[in-house]
């Protein structure tokens, strides 16, 4: 992992390309969580304090057929320039005249959000001539939005070869925080992996038990597991396709001498629904009408033990149902455990992922871990060992 960093780089009166991930959360049109645009500020601060022009660009939803008002990213820009409490100008498009006359009335110190890549298909397409036109726009890269960094797109990739391009803080914070997770762990480092199915974390499995002392698998895809096992385990979630894949993993594991700890308690219930009458079972108490849906207290009691030899902790995938209560009791169990044992000194804890953010969030620990990541898929292929185009990229040409 090699890239520069905006560390001594004189950046006075420059046009600087700052790509951000402004792709927020929105509920019933108003953005529901500022957790992206407040960790942007370090690098849009420290930019336009040396006197840079800071110009932001960034993908945001899915756009299919060119421009949608719903996906302008001009409220982004206003929310932006509400959390900074400076003025920030909107263009409403990333490339050509519109874009190029918003730069070019730009002073240094000033900050601009560009409208929406994916507006244009070369964005997606990674298009040299898009990129090209971006590029056009300022004298140099930087690059803080490792959440799109696993996107080989023109924004996140093509403009990194065409411009001198560094890491922006939260790109480095980032980076620097999975190094020390996964890349060169303090050991014992262990894995907490958690969603509904293996086959979404087959990759991610593979790797980890290559490089963790310690993997342990909730969720619905502890079921998958379970059942390969020759556990019953009733009417839940489960990937029946996949008992041989599951079993060749916990081979693997036991080869690396990586331990695998799986559920001996389950939450069962009839159906998925909050507040719904639920049991605590023993792996044999599964009935066929039955479904798994939070694994049970002993089960969080082991791991809890464990925690206390750990060093290193990274964490992917609630351990339950966790948006429907009661099955959010072992994901917020396990949560304040990791971070009461981060604070106490002895863990490094880092997480990441949609939903373990949110698991994390409800729990009320997300200051309490080393770092927590708000990337998606990033974190994920980032996890499975595979290089992000956006991370080496940065490795690129030199101002
Ligand atoms: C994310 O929210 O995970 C990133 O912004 C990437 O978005 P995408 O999955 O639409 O590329």
């Amino acid at each position: 992992m090699s890239f520069r960093t905006l560390d001594g780089l004189a950046v006075a009166g420059r046009r600087v390309l700052l790509r951000a991930d402004l792709n927020v959360p929105v509920h019933d049109g108003a953005i529901s969580d500022l957790t992206r645009i407040e960790r942007l500020t370090p690098s849009i601060r420290e930019l336009a304090e040396k006197g840079a022009k800071v110009i932001v660009c960034s993908h945001f939803g899915r756009p299919r057929h060119g421009p949608e008002p719903a996906l302008s990213l001009a409220p982004v820009a206003a929310a932006l320039g509400k959390v900074l409490g400076r003025h920030v100008a909107f263009a409403p498009d990333c490339v050509g005249p519109a874009a190029e006359a918003a730069v070019g009335r730009m002073a240094p110190g000033e900050v601009l959000v560009l409208e929406n890549t994916r507006f244009h298909p070369g964005e997606e397409a990674n298009d040299p001539d898009f990129a090209r036109a971006l590029a056009a726009l300022a004298d140099l890269y930087v690059n803080d939005a490792f959440s799109t960094a696993h996107r080989a797109h023109a924004s996140t990739e093509g403009v990194a070869h065409l411009l001198a391009a560094y890491a922006g803080r939260l790109m480095q914070a980032e980076l620097e925080a999975l190094e020390a997770a996964l890349g060169k762990p303090v050991r014992p480092v262990a894995a907490v992996v958690g969603g509904a199915k293996v086959s979404t974390k087959l990759d991610l499995l593979g790797h980890l038990v290559g490089r963790v002392d310690l993997l342990m698998i909730g969720g619905a895809m502890a079921n998958t597991f379970l059942a390969a096992q020759g556990h019953a385990v009733g009417r839940s979630l489960q990937e029946a396709e996949l008992h041989a894949t599951a079993r060749d993993i916990l081979a693997r594991a036991g080869a690396a001498g990586c331990a695998v700890v799986l559920p001996e308690d389950v939450v069962v219930a009839g159906e998925l629904r909050p507040g719904v009458a639920s049991r605590t079972v023993g792996l044999d108490g599964v009935g066929a009408a039955d479904m798994i849906l939070d694994v049970g207290p002993a089960t969080v009691a082991r791991l809890e033990r464990r925690l206390a030899g750990l060093k290193t902790l990274i964490w992917n995938g609630p351990l339950g149902a966790f948006e429907t209560p009661p099955f959010d009791a072992a994901t917020l169990a396990l949560a304040r455990a990791v971070a009461a044992a981060t604070v106490s000194g002895g863990l490094r804890s880092v997480a990441g992922g949609g939903d373990t953010v949110a698991a994390l969030r409800a729990a009320g620990v997300m200051e309490q871990f080393s770092y927590v990541s708000t990337a998606g898929g990033a974190f994920l292929e980032w996890m499975e060992g595979r290089v992000l185009p956006g991370v080496a990229a940065l490795g690129g040409k030199a101002a």
